[in-house]
């Protein structure tokens, strides 16, 4: 299996190197616009094998696409991350510009690859690759709720001192303020996490959540890149050892949970088409009205796109 990674900054060069001494793929590209950037990168994760046992290649590359040729999945992870004051959505332009004109050499080159789209904002990203793409929703989607998941459970999992490992939950909605955490189908070890913690503990829990990534922000002058390099690379993995995984992605809803046409983080199932299912929860009442204002979020973006396109026609 092949993966490229597009952009070897934070996020795009710990995703590399997870799916390296994973061995995730057999062969990782690794590509950038700044010159001599991914090769260093990637031959830095090559010098590491020995240490860490394993034998991916990996290759880094100055924006030559040729040498992505064939790969199966695609990660974008190119674009400017967030600085303290920034939203997300303050990026919408510039990185726009970046991921479609990204997307146009990875459709020339790898018209079979399931793309997975990382830049900021991230629904509205994954909208903008799959228009330049026009590839079947399945095979074009958004990283997010996998990271705001694990950032809520590790939360939860200091909060209740225990593992992290044992923390079950998802998360819904636009990657943002907006998104929407769902206590009720969250549990340890099987048990609802209702019956462990507080309402007053879990409410602050889940507001931590909505602002995660602002909180590292502020702490780092930058956004993250642990975390969320290594889930892109996860769903890498249930793609490529088609694994059936089941996790929020970011998808072109079409009619599920009653939203047509607006880019939104839901339970899937992922494998080795991509998307394999889009699996809709029963959401109460308030869950429902939470989905509501954040697919209004996201879509308010998405419109501010097309008039920026329009704009530029
Ligand atoms: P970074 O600045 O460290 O790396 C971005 C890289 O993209 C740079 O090396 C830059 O040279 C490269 N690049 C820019 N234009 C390019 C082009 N046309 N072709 C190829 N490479 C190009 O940024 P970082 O921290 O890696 O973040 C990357 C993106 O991911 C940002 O938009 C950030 O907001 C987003 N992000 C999204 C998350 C999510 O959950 N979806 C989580 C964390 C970051
Ligand atoms: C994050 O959530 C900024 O999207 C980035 O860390």
């Amino acid at each position: 299996m092949k993966v490229t990674v597009v952009g070897a900054g934070n996020v795009g060069a710990t995703c590399a190197d997870v799916l390296a001494y994973r061995e995730i793929a057999n062969e990782v590209v690794l590509l950038d616009i700044r010159e001599g950037f991914a090769e260093g990168k990637a031959l830095d994760i090559w010098q590491k094998s020995p240490i860490n046992l394993y034998d991916t290649r990996t290759v880094g590359v100055t924006n030559d696409y040729s040498r992505t040729a064939d790969s199966d999945v695609v990660v974008i992870t190119s674009g400017l991350p967030r600085k303290p004051g920034m939203t997300r959505d303050d990026l919408i332009s510039t990185n726009a510009g970046i991921v479609q004109s990204v997307t146009e050499n990875v459709v020339k080159h790898s018209p079979n690859a399931i793309i997975i789209v990382v830049s900021n904002p991230l629904d509205v990203m994954t909208y903008a690759a799959h228009i330049t793409s026009k590839f079947p929703r399945n095979r074009i989607i958004g990283m997010a709720g996998i990271l705001d998941t694990a950032r809520y459970r590790a939360f939860l999992a200091e909060e209740l001192n225990v593992s992290p490992k044992d923390i079950q939950a998802v998360l819904m909605g636009g990657h943002g303020d907006t998104m929407v955490p769902l206590p009720r189908y969250t549990t340890v070890g099987g048990i609802p996490v209702t019956e462990l913690i507080s309402e007053d503990k879990l409410t602050a829990i889940v507001e931590r959540t909505k602002n995660g990534g602002g909180e590292l922000v502020k702490l780092m002058g930058t956004s993250a890149w642990y975390a969320p390099g290594a889930a892109a690379a996860q769903m890498v993995e249930a793609i490529v050892r088609d694994q059936r995984r089941v996790f929020p992605v970011c998808i072109k809803l079409e009619g599920e949970y009653g939203i047509d046409g607006v880019y939104l983080g839901v339970p899937v199932i992922l494998g080795k088409n991509g998307v394999e299912k889009v699996i809709e929860l029963q959401l109460n009442d308030e869950e429902k009205q939470l989905l509501e204002t954040s697919r209004g979020h996201v879509k308010e973006v998405m419109d501010a796109l097309d008039k920026m396109t329009a704009a530029k026609a």
